[in-house]
């Protein structure tokens, strides 16, 4: 079948590789996106395994249409009854960049006519919509005259991992930390330190990637395991084999914020991970610490609207006097969406990814102090 997994931007090669890894074949990078070929089983280990997808898609029909005609008759076309029953429940999101088609709400109008009606047409009856909690979620994308229809495998984004008991200001989002530590190349074992810790987010996603632990838990309400074709022993028997490559030893992960709160919040997400035993967290100003030698640091500091403009510029131009006094032979990463401040770091040795926060630029610096 042909997948096609949802990143954010400036993600989509780690993705790829990530996708190579679980066997998907065919890869193709696009916009945001990472489009492949696979397997239910390569479809089940992308939703389990992935750690930059956002939602993982099952492409059923691409096609050109000149009108909502043209569109109605094409998804009338789909034989429904084979994927779905009529005691399911169905919802459809769409996205049109069309000239053509200017209203997405109206596309997903029509199209929830075409599968009705063919119900209606073949068995008198139709599933109903639950736009909350539907048993299949179906993807239209319009762009031009181009649609691409596809099943919503995952249910909720994949960002959601199910441990974020308790959250701070501005926490990074789940997919993108792992996608950053993805880039910044970290080998797995050598220490990495997160001195502006805020909810931990980079701390727990640095020692599940370093354990082999999956990014999803097995009890997730995936979409695909309300699906007519879900294979509940495919999915056990992955799971056996998932469980079995994870590793118990000790990681060199540890954190700290100057913020007593951020420290309470980022032990209890580390518990909920299981994760407590493993990785320490204190308190600590950062203009107090001192990194061991061939550390990894990886971090995103305040880049603050409560902060005055003069403030956050003068509290970058202090991080980039620090790094050059006291961070000597350690690999420093930097994520900001405050790219003027960013500016005041005045280091060398500059590697950088330009990067998407929350539809606004940010930027993941590499000082590289080694
Ligand atoms: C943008 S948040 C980090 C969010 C974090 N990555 C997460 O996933 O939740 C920035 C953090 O820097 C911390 N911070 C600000 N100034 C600091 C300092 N001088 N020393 C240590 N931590 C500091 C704040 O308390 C806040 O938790």
């Amino acid at each position: 079948m042909k997948i096609l997994a949802k990143t954010l931007e400036g993600l989509e090669h780690v993705l790829a590789d990530e996708i190579t890894s679980i066997g998907g074949s065919n890869i193709k990078i696009l916009k945001r996106a990472v489009q492949y070929e696979g397997d239910r089983a390569v479809l089940y280990k992308s939703n389990i395994l992935l750690r930059t997808a956002l939602r993982i898609l099952v492409i059923k029909k691409e096609f050109v249409v000149k009108n909502e005609q043209q569109l109605y008759r094409a998804i009338f076309e789909i034989p429904w009854e084979t994927i779905m029953k009529l005691q399911d429940t169905f919802a459809i999101d769409s996205t049109t960049n069309s000239e053509v088609f200017t209203h997405s709400k109206y596309v997903a109008l029509k199209s929830k006519d075409a599968i009705a009606d063919r119900f209606v047409k073949n068995f008198g009856k139709r599933p109903n919509v639950n736009v909350h909690t539907p048993t299949y979620r179906i993807n239209i994308h319009i762009r031009g005259t181009k649609v691409t229809l596809s099943l919503d495998s995952s249910g909720e984004s994949l960002h959601m991992r199910g441990y974020r008991m308790n959250t701070v200001d501005a926490p990074i989002n789940e997919v993108l930390a792992s996608g950053l530590i993805l880039l910044s190349g970290w080998d797995r074992h050598s220490p990495l330190i997160d001195p502006m810790c805020g909810s931990g987010t980079f701390l727990i996603e640095a020692a599940q990637l370093a354990l082999n632990i999956p990014p999803q838990l097995k009890n997730r309400r995936f979409g695909f395991k309300k699906w007519k074709s879900f294979d509940s022993n495919l999915y056990d028997s992955l799971w056996e084999g998932i469980s079995k490559e994870i590793k118990d030893i000790p990681v060199q992960i540890s954190g700290s914020d100057k913020s007593l709160r951020c420290v309470k919040v980022t032990q209890q997400n580390l518990l909920e991970a299981n994760l407590s035993d493993k990785i320490q967290v204190i308190k600590k100003d950062f203009f107090k610490f001192h990194p061991p030698k061939g550390s990894t640091i990886i971090t995103n500091p305040p880049y603050d609207e409560r902060l005055k403009e003069s403030d956050i510029n003068q509290f970058y131009k202090n991080i980039g006097e620090k790094i050059k006094k006291d961070f000597h032979q350690t690999n420093i990463w930097i994520f900001s969406g405050n790219l003027d401040a960013l500016k005041y770091i005045v280091l060398e040795n500059i590697k950088e990814h330009s990067m998407m926060n929350g539809g606004l630029p940010a930027k993941f610096i590499n000082y590289d102090w080694r």
